[in-house]
Order: C-alpha cells, then sequence, then structure tokens
C-alpha cells in the first residue's frame, strides 16, 4: 500500500467511505486533503451505520491516525458535534489529528452559502449549505482565518474583525439579510481553542514522516472528480479540488511521495445537486436505480439522479488523476436488471466524441452511445469470490476494465466489510 490516494472517480457517493475503511485494517494514517463537511461517507460494520462528514473513514481503527489536512476546511462546531456521536456510540476521536493551516469555516460562510444559493435561483448549484464554497472564497482572496488563528487572540480578532465588516455589508446590502454579531462569533470561535487545541498539529511533517518511515498511509478525498473546481462540471462543482493532483497539495507533501491513485467507482452513476448529466435515465429504470441503491445523499437526504455508467466520463477521471487502478462498488445493484448498459462514447451535432468533451455545453446535448449487455438477475451480495460471480457479471466488470485501461482491482457487492470480491 505504503501511499495510496483513494478518491471519487465520478460525482461522489461512489462508496469512499467503504473502500477507505477497508484499507484502514492496514493503514496507519488516514488523511483528508479536500472539502469538509459536505462530505458524507458512509461505512457499514456488522448491522452498525457511520455517516462520516469531516472525520476521515479510518477513524474507526483504534491503531489509526486520522488526519484533516490543510486543505480541509474546518466547521470546528461540527468537528465536536460528529466527534461526540462517534463517541457515544464507542468510538474514540480523540486521536484526530487537524492541520494548524487548515481553514475555518465561520457562521457567516454558512450563511452566505445558504443567501448565495437562494438568489441563484434557477441557477442554483444545489450545494450542502455548509459553508464550504464562501470558506474556500476567502481562503483564496486572502481573507480566511486559519485553525492556528485560534490561538492567538489578537490576531483572531483581527481577522475576524476585518472579515466581517465585508461580510455584514454584503449580507445587509446585497441580500437584505441581518448583520452578523462579532462578539458572539468571537466568543464561540476563542471557546473552541483549548478543547481544539490537542488536536493540533504540523499535519504535514507528521504525513512527511510516516511516508518516510514506510508507514500505510491513505489520502481519503471527499466528492469526486467531476466534481472538482478546475475539471470538473464548472460551475456544477465543490469549490475544491477532490483529483489526484488536490492531494499534495492539500496535505504539504510532494508528489513523489505517492504510490497509487485508487479511483472509487459504482458499477453506474449518480448525482446530487443540479448540473449537466449525459446517461442521465429520467424514467423507470432510473428511478429503480435511485431506490434500489438507495440513492439518497448522505448529508442533505436529498434523492440523487441515476444513470448508466459513462465510460467517456470514467476514461476522463483515469486521466486527470493518474489512476492506477479502480475500486468498483455497488455492483450487487446491477442485479435487478434483465440488460445493462454501458455508454462508450457521445454524439452530439454530427459528431462522435470519445474523450470528455472540451466545450461543456456538449454534455447537455448529446446522446450517449450504449453498449448492451446481458444481466445476470441473481443475488450476488453473499459471493465472496470474484471467480464465482455469474458469467455475465465478469463479463460487465472486464468490459468496463478493457475500456478504462486501468486494472479493477476490487469489486465490492455490499456495503459491509466483508461483501468485498479481491481480484489478482
Ligand atoms: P462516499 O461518499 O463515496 O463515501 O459514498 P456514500 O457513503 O455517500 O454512498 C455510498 C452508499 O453505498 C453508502 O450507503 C454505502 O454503504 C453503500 N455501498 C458502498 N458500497 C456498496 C456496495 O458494493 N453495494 C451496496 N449495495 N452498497 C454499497
Ligand atoms: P461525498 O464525499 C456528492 C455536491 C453538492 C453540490 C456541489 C457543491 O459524500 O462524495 P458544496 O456544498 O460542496 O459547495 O456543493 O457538490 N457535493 C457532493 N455530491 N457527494 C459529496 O460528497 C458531495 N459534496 C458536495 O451536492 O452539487
Ligand atoms: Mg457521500
Amino acid at each position: 500500500m505504503p501511499a495510496s490516494i483513494i478518491l471519487g472517480a465520478q460525482w461522489g457517493d461512489e462508496g469512499k467511505g467503504k473502500i477507505t475503511d477497508l484499507l484502514s485494517e492496514r493503514a496507519d494514517v488516514v488523511i483528508r486533503y479536500q472539502g469538509g463537511n459536505n462530505a458524507g461517507h458512509t461505512i457499514v460494520v456488522g448491522d452498525q451505520k457511520f455517516a462520516l462528514s469531516l472525520i476521515p473513514s479510518g477513524v474507526l481503527y483504534p491503531t489509526v491516525t486520522p488526519v484533516i489536512g490543510n486543505g480541509v476546511v474546518v466547521d470546528p462546531k461540527w468537528f465536536f458535534e460528529e466527534k461526540e456521536i462517534l463517541a457515544k456510540r464507542g468510538i474514540d476521536a480523540s486521536n484526530v489529528k487537524i492541520s494548524n493551516n487548515a481553514h475555518l469555516i465561520m457562521p457567516y460562510h454558512r450563511k452566505l452559502d445558504a443567501v448565495i444559493e437562494r438568489f441563484l435561483g434557477n441557477a442554483m448549484i444545489g450545494t450542502t449549505k455548509r459553508g464550504i464554497g464562501p470558506a474556500y472564497t476567502d481562503k483564496f482572496s486572502r481573507v480566511g482565518i486559519r485553525v492556528q488563528d485560534l490561538f492567538d487572540e489578537k490576531i483572531f480578532l483581527e481577522k475576524l474583525t476585518a472579515s466581517l465588516k465585508t461580510k455584514n455589508k454584503i449580507l445587509m446590502k446585497v441580500y437584505n439579510q441581518l448583520p452578523m454579531d462579532i462578539d458572539e462569533i468571537a466568543d464561540e470561535y476563542l471557546g473552541y481553542a483549548d478543547a481544539l487545541a490537542p488536536h493540533v498539529a504540523d499535519t504535514s511533517l507528521l504525513v512527511y514522516e510516516a511516508v518516510r518511515d514506510g508507514k500505510n498511509v491513505l489520502f481519503e478525498g471527499g466528492q469526486g472528480t467531476l466534481l472538482d473546481i478546475d475539471h470538473g462540471t464548472y460551475p456544477f462543482v465543490t469549490s475544491s479540488n477532490p483529483t489526484a493532483g488536490g492531494a499534495p497539495v492539500g496535505i504539504g507533501i510532494g508528489p513523489t511521495m505517492i504510490d497509487k491513485v485508487i479511483g472509487v467507482t459504482k458499477a453506474y452513476i449518480s448525482r446530487v445537486g443540479t448540473g449537466p448529466f449525459p446517461t442521465e435515465l429520467n424514467d423507470e429504470i432510473g428511478d429503480r436505480m435511485i431506490d434500489i441503491g438507495g440513492e439518497y445523499g448522505v448529508v442533505t437526504g436529498r434523492r440523487s439522479r441515476c444513470g448508466w455508467l459513462d465510460m467517456v466520463a470514467l476514461r476522463y477521471s483515469v486521466r486527470v488523476n493518474g489512476l492506477t487502478e479502480i475500486a468498483l462498488t455497488k455492483l450487487d445493484i446491477l442485479s435487478h436488471f434483465d440488460t445493462v448498459k454501458i455508454a462508450t462514447a457521445y454524439t452530439a451535432g454530427g459528431e462522435k466524441y470519445t474523450e470528455f468533451p472540451r466545450q461543456q455545453g456538449v454534455l447537455y446535448h448529446c446522446t450517449p452511445e450504449y453498449e448492451e449487455l446481458p444481466g445476470w438477475n441473481v443475488d450476488i451480495s453473499k459471493i465472496d469470490d470474484y471467480d464465482d460471480l455469474p458469467a455475465n457479471a465478469r463479463a460487465y466488470v472486464e468490459r468496463m476494465e478493457e475500456l478504462a485501461g486501468v486494472p479493477i482491482k476490487t469489486v465490492s457487492v455490499g456495503p459491509g466489510r466483508r461483501a468485498t470480491l479481491h481480484r489478482g
């Protein structure tokens, strides 16, 4: 394993939590490198289900040091709530380390996220309203507040005063909102400092030393490749880089320290929120995928949109992330369909696209070209050897692998840890 990135190869909710948890059994350190509590990573252990948002999926193993890297935006209120929820279920998150350089999500970020969306009307992105976009906006505008600022009251108050002055003007004059109270925010945030102190670390150094010493290190992405601010379907994206390039930046190590890039991919595809989606099925098949697949956002509870596997998009994901392997999830959901389809190209305006189109408008108007394969129509969720899968299920996986050009090393056939088949 030594140092591997695990990231979403589609529009999120691919099953990153399950795969990260699985590999965490042998990991020493598991690090989130971007996003924040917009993520919803599900882990099923026996009859217990955990939904993690901010805390890395390695937390269920006491042998793992979970790390929140500098590239993550941290809502401290949320962090303590998630820690508390885990504690009630017997999971100790007191060894979570948080980067001193991570930016804080402030109450005005959450408020702005909600009002900006409301003002966008039909053009809304459908964000999680957790303040992610506005927090990253402040980071890149150089008016953000970092975790380390909580430990220097003078600096914290200076930064908060400057930031809130502008934010309150925007809230009042642009969005017709009441201003927010600086004392309330200052009291709340400075009040977190003592409890946060034991969590704060130079996580760049921590991870560097772990990789250097040959420990098993996992970098866990939030969201997915097509939600990447640079490589996704902008503006219907999140405000960070879930792609592999985001990992070294969001951790503070060099790219040469990373050995593997594992792309987690569902056997079909889903999306929550708005934006183009070439293989979306607005029909009875799509509805069945949503219902059988339980495709409802973990964070917002919203019903997702679903469609057949899109190999144009997946090949794009292989390319922009430099995937070295694929972990395929939810193959069991396709057991309920008589035939299964894979999109191998798009056509639009008489042109055929085998690569993700350079002009995004094409994604709205194109027609996917499908290969149709026979289904297998039997329950595969209890199978524990890849070779015991029905021939049609193996044919699907192997055709997908051929089209992707990288090996599918893991095939998941159920949410639990054991429902995982290893290949090669
Ligand atoms: P993440 O955000 O990428 O971690 O994925 P989510 O947790 O948002 O969504 C994946 C959902 O699928 C969760 O409910 C998982 O428990 C579930 N899941 C993961 N792998 C499988 C699988 O192979 N089969 C089935 N049926 N469910 C799975
Ligand atoms: P995981 O890690 C699926 C989507 C939102 C919205 C867009 C921007 O569970 O795969 P944001 O709040 O980030 O500004 O919203 O991104 N989105 C996700 N969709 N899974 C996620 O995380 C997501 N995180 C954000 O629905 O369309
Ligand atoms: Mg999710």
